[in-house]
Order: C-alpha cells, then structure tokens, then sequence
C-alpha cells in the first residue's frame, strides 16, 4: 500500500496520487518500474537529514531516488563530504540533476546514475539517505541489513522501515526523520578465545536489539538490555557476588574478523575479552 497522506497538505496528497496513477497507467511496473513520484524534499528538512545522518568528509553519500540532486548537492556543498551519488529513474530528474551540480560548482564530486534503486548497487555506501515509501523501505529493507557494511547510516524523511524501529527521529519542515544504523550480525553462540569456558554469551538478535544469555564468572544470567549501534554492542545483565546483585556489563565492538573484542565490567574492575564465534544462527 502505498501512503500518500504522510505527505504534508492535501494538495500535495493530490498531486501524489494523480502522478502516481499518470505512472501505473503511462508506464506499468513493468515498463518503468517507478515506485515512487517526485516530490523534494523541502531544504530544512535536507539539512537536518545531513545531520542526524552525522556526514562526514570521507563519506559516501547515496540519495537512492534523488529527484533533482538537492541531497547530493548539500552533502558535497554544505557539508563537506568528497563524493555523493544519486539514483533516480527518472531521466529527466538525472539531467536536473546535473545542471543543479554544474550551478552549484560541484559537479565533479557528484554522480547521477539513471537506474532502478532495486537493481543498482549502493554496498559502498557510508550513508544512504531516501525519500521514498513505507512499502518500498521495507522491500529494500533486506537489501539494507545484508549488503551494507554495519555502522551504514540510514536516513528516511517521513517513512518508516516496518517493525525495524529507528535509532533517532527528529522533525524539520514538519516533516518526521528517522536515522538508523545497519547492526552487526551477533545472532548465535559465542566463547571467549583461548579454550577458556568463563565467558560465554547466547545472542538473539532482532535488528539493533540483542536478548539471550551471558554467562561470566561461573554463572549464567539472562540479559537485561542488550544493544548494537553498527558494530558496538552493549549487553548488560545482573549476577550475585557474595550474595549480592551486581551489574556485569560487556562493551565490545564486533569486527571484521567477526570477533567481539572488548571488557567485561564488573564494578570497578574491568576485563579485556575477545569472543570468538562458537555458533552462527
Ligand atoms: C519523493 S522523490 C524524492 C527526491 C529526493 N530524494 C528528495 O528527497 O528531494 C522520489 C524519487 O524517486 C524516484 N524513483 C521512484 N522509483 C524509483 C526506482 N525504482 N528507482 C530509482 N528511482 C526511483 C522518483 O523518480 C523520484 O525522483
């Protein structure tokens, strides 16, 4: 379904609908495969996607389905970053969008590529922004999880990714934003290296949330909050010590290497880990 009435006024829900219908009936899917009208994004809303998005100079920056360029364009002139890149399918939006690079003097920073956002690859990305459709966020949602590397920031204005909940929203133009960050993959069963049995943990995983089981210093107890940003995960559970609760706390980054290297902390004394994995779920 798509969701016309999150656009802002009536008009524009009208406009929507009526260039959507002018699409299905002009094109089909099959033909055009467009899933989305043009509509921009207003300027203030741009700029506060830039920001929650954290962009930073040696980024690269993808608007998929960018219309005519104007995310592109203010992440390379306003904020810095060496390279962006915009997907449209829109042929017309494509030239817009080079004469808006050339007037903006930033045309040899910037490329447009006439495409099918389904079918274009953007696995580089450090920073993906869209406006596009509750529907069409979720059908690339896959795409999203798998090929991009964890700590990929993502930015949508106005629609949401399904049951995905976001990191942060914010609000510019009256517009609602949403930042994620692609999570790590930590699902599965890890120990700590060198056949030592003391540190275990028993993750599940459901986007950036982790639950399951850690088990330190003899004892195996559930985990209260557990959380990735990108490849930093924090998992927190209580143990008893001399009869006492005490929070454990593990703060570890998951690497390439698919470790988990970090500390265990437990009151004032803090452990140097690295997890291997035991299992993969
Ligand atoms: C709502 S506009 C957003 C434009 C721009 N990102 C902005 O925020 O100002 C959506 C854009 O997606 C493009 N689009 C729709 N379906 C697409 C597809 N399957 N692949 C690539 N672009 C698509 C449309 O041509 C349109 O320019």
């Amino acid at each position: 379904m798509i969701e016309p009435s999150r656009f802002v006024s009536a008009a524009a829900k009208g406009l929507f609908v009526a260039a959507l219908l002018t699409l299905s009936v002009t094109f089909g899917r099959s033909a055009d495969a467009r899933d989305v009208p043009y509509v921009p994004t207003p300027p203030e809303a741009v700029k506060k996607m830039l920001e929650m998005a954290d962009v930073q100079p040696d980024d690269l920056l993808y608007d998929l389905g960018s219309g005519d360029g104007r995310i592109v364009i203010a992440a390379v002139r306003d904020f810095g970053v060496k390279r962006a890149i915009g997907i449209d399918i829109d042929p017309q939006r494509i030239r817009e969008s080079w004469q808006n690079a050339e007037n903006a003097g930033v045309a040899d920073q910037v490329d447009f590529r006439q495409g099918n956002i389904f079918e274009e690859d953007f696995s580089d990305a450090d920073v993906i922004t869209m406006y596009l459709l509750s529907r069409v966020n979720r059908e690339l949602r896959p795409r999203l999880l798998n090929e991009l590397r964890p700590g990929t920031r993502l930015v949508s204005h106005q629609f949401t990714m399904g049951d995905w909940e976001p990191d942060a929203e914010a609000t510019a133009a009256n517009r609602s934003l949403y930042l994620w960050v692609v999570p790590a993959k930590v699902a599965g069963e890890w120990r700590a290296e060198g056949g030592a049995d003391e540190i275990r943990l028993s993750l599940r995983q459901d986007y950036q949330m982790v639950s399951g089981d850690m088990s330190a210093f003899g004892q195996s107890t559930p985990i209260q909050s557990g959380r990735l940003e990108g490849e930093n995960l924090v998992l927190s559970a209580t143990t008893v010590r001399e009869g006492t609760p005490v929070e454990v706390r593990l703060e570890g980054l998951v690497t390439e290497e698919d470790k988990i290297k970090g500390q265990l902390l437990l009151g004032d004394s803090a452990t140097d880990v690295v997890l291997a994995r035991a299992r993969q779920d």
